[in-house]
């Protein structure tokens, strides 16, 4: 199974992990400063929350904020995805059943379809939706009185939103990769938390190896308990991380055997590139929105990886942690 591949049981096990409150949130300063700002202004002019426009790479917690701001509002979250509504009454039932300052979740939201993207316009600036009942000549509009909730959506691609959407976001967060410190701050939580005891320098050597992203920094954990509690280990040290990680395939910089299958194909089958996302999908039998979505970013971020107009192609970097001669 690949690092990054879900499950139910992951799912359960992420929920666990998850912080509650801000307070427990570790990382992303700047951005837990300006939430707590909104929040508390929000709170003392007892209005509802501005909506939110979360957006970054999967795995930094975007779901995970958007549950903290609802705790910390005092309110309830409904939770859907771009791709989950698909017609304009899948979003009406949801928001008609909404309280003031509810909060609705929107996961993928750069994958709404335009006839549910048309009808959150008016929901978001004017809390109202126009229905057209019936067919025909005889069609009317009904306009429908909102309650005053927040959206938060959540999206990979900021790319991919249309302005008229991006522009009725009050506020726009972006998560950037955790710094080392962060990640092995939050692998020592999630020990906790989850009853196992693990030393400083086995969970800095995890941190290292975790693409500087919670979501994998947990899933790593939970394996290396694993290994731990198979041969009889209390106390989680450097030597049983590091059995572990050889044994599932992650390198020193968190590289799994797709990452490095990703970069091993642009190299050897395509001189290190140009080459377009979906022939290097096609050649490693993953869909393109995995390679794009699930691998890419980390790989651009550590810069192994470039995006030119006619392609993805490696850079000397890659080459190097490959092991492999580069020729430019
Ligand atoms: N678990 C997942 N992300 C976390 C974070 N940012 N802080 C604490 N625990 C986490």
């Amino acid at each position: 199974m690949s690092q990054k591949d879900s499950s139910d049981d992951n799912v359960q096990f992420e929920q666990t992990l998850r912080p509650h409150l801000l307070k427990d949130y570790i990382g992303q300063e700047e951005v837990k400063k300006n939430l707590c700002i909104f929040i508390d202004a929000t709170k003392k002019r007892e209005e509802s929350l501005e909506h939110i426009l979360i957006h970054g790479p999967p795995g930094l917690g975007k779901t995970t904020l958007a549950h903290i701001v609802a705790r910390e509002m005092g309110v309830n979250i409904k939770v859907t995805s771009g791709p989950a509504l698909e017609k304009q009454g899948d979003i009406a039932s949801i928001i008609t059943n909404l309280r003031d300052k509810d909060i609705l979740f929107i996961d993928e939201i750069h994958r709404l379809k335009p006839v549910v993207e048309e009808v959150l316009y008016s929901a978001m600036e004017d809390y109202c939706l126009d229905l057209i009942i019936g067919k025909g000549p005889a069609a009317r509009t009904m306009r429908l009185k909102l309650p005053r909730f927040t959206l938060i959506g959540a999206t990979t691609k900021m790319s991919m939103l249309s302005s008229p959407l991006r522009d009725r976001f009050g506020s726009l967060i972006h998560l950037n990769f955790y710094d080392a410190d962060s990640i092995r701050e939050i692998i020592e939580r999630s020990a906790k938390i989850l009853d196992c005891k693990i030393d400083g320098n086995a969970a800095a050597v995890l941190a290292k190896c975790s693409r500087q992203t919670p979501r994998i920094a947990n899933r790593l954990l939970r394996r290396v308990r694993d290994f731990a509690d198979y041969y009889g280990k209390t106390v989680i040290d450097t030597g049983i991380v590091e059995t572990a990680l050889k044994a599932l395939g992650v390198d020193e910089l968190g590289l799994d055997n797709v990452d490095r299958e990703i970069l091993n194909t642009i190299i050897l089958k395509f001189k290190g590139g140009p080459v377009g996302l979906n022939t290097i999908a096609a050649s490693i039998s993953e869909e393109e929105n995995t390679v794009e979505d699930i691998y890419e970013p980390f790989l651009l971020k550590l810069g192994f990886l470039e995006r030119t107009p006619r392609g993805r192609q490696v850079t000397s970097r890659a080459y190097e942690h490959m092991g492999l001669k580069c020729n430019f």
